[in-house]
């Protein structure tokens, strides 16, 4: 149960406002969201030197509209690479806009990320954030009516709830794209956190990211997670699908996943003491360490460095529609794609 409070956060280069709602839950901690993008924009934990920013990522606008590397975003319709910007469904093919490097569809170019999402608050302070796309923008089918709860528990718990459904059979896979730095958004890289994914299996990828087929085991690699090691410890290994990708970005299979909550990832920052752990309902979980920041300019004016912030995007598998034996993420005119998502974030 959290109280929550709106304010304009700031303008588009068009002019429209952005607005802010914070949530802010018993213990003290405070988790602001933008009708932008549906981006949650900041988390502070309360902490023994005052609130502790754990988000990398931006208090302006313009930032969120003009610099973004996806920081806070939620990425749809379909987030993470369509292999070749194409799929078939039903025997018609749909080619999509190519993104990224001319090759690849990726994160909706950047749809949902950069669209003002209708907003409606609960009596408990949860914030839906609605949007309904035009059918065959960027080439993807479906009208897509889709909604996003963020809600805050007073046990530290901040869920997101999808329940998307489309006027016509289509891929649906959103996911939300934080960069977490339990250090603080402004202490530095994130190597020294410790990692730990329930994930025996990752999904290895080509040069563009795009999965290559099946599932190869972790056992034996540096993406081998099982038991929790330090992000830097390995992330630099002469290992192929590392250097790929310099340094990891890698869809991770999360063991056991049946469509109920359960635990995902965690990790800790020793500095700092906390910890957070990663729930989910969906079957993979993408396991990004912000290789390709650049030190473009974040929150107070910073730089945020290569590396200065990881993100667990939970997820279907990439490139989906181009690989059956992956889980399905194809729902029928009508059906509804329903996930939730938990970020917990404890002291240790
Ligand atoms: C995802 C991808 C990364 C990168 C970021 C955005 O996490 O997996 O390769 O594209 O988004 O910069």
């Amino acid at each position: 149960m959290a109280k929550t409070v709106s304010a304009a956060f700031g303008r588009l280069s068009d002019g429209r406002t952005v607005t802010k709602y914070t949530m802010e839950n018993r213990g003290g901690m405070r988790v602001s969201l933008l009708d932008y993008g549906a981006h949650v924009q900041s988390i502070l934990l309360p902490h023994s030197g005052g609130p502790l920013e754990v988000t990398v990522g931006f208090d302006d606008a313009d930032g969120f509209e003009n610099r973004s590397n996806y920081q806070g975003a939620i990425a749809g319709p379909y987030a993470n690479r369509i292999g070749g910007g194409r799929f078939e469904i039903d025997g018609v093919e749909y080619r999509l806009d190519q993104n990224e490097k001319g090759v690849t569809t990726l994160h909706g170019c950047g749809e949902y990320t950069h669209t003002l999402w209708e907003t409606a608050v609960a009596d408990d302070g949860a914030v839906t954030f609605r949007y309904v796309r035009p059918d065959g923008l960027h080439g993807y089918p479906g009208a897509i009516d889709a909604r996003v709860t963020y809600a805050l528990g007073d046990d530290g718990r901040l869920s997101i709830r999808y329940d998307c459904v489309s006027d016509r059979k289509t891929y649906i896979n959103p996911t939300n794209h934080t960069y977490f730095n339990l250090g603080g958004f402004d202490s530095g890289d994130i190597l020294s956190h410790t990692l730990q994914l329930n994930a025996s299996r990752f999904t290895p990828v080509d040069e563009y990211s795009i999965p290559t087929g099946g599932t190869l085991p972790v056992a034996g690699t540096p993406l081998d997670f099982t038991a929790p090691h330090a992000i830097g410890e390995r992330i630099d290994a002469d290992f192929g699908q590392l250097r790929l990708t310099g340094g990891y970005d890698h869809n991770f299979c999360i063991d056991g996943a049946d469509g109920t909550l359960r635990e995902a990832a965690s990790a800790e920052c020793a500095a700092t003491g906390l910890r957070m752990n990663v729930y989910t309902t969906l079957p993979g979980v993408q396991f990004y360490a912000g290789n390709f920041l650049k030190g473009g300019l974040g929150r107070e004016g910073k730089p945020m460095n290569r590396r200065c912030g990881f993100c667990l995007e939970t997820q279907y598998y990439p490139d989906t529609p181009n690989r059956p034996e992956f889980p399905s993420c194809l729902f029928d005119a009508g059906e509804h794609c329903v996930s939730e998502t938990v970020y917990e974030f404890v002291r240790i």
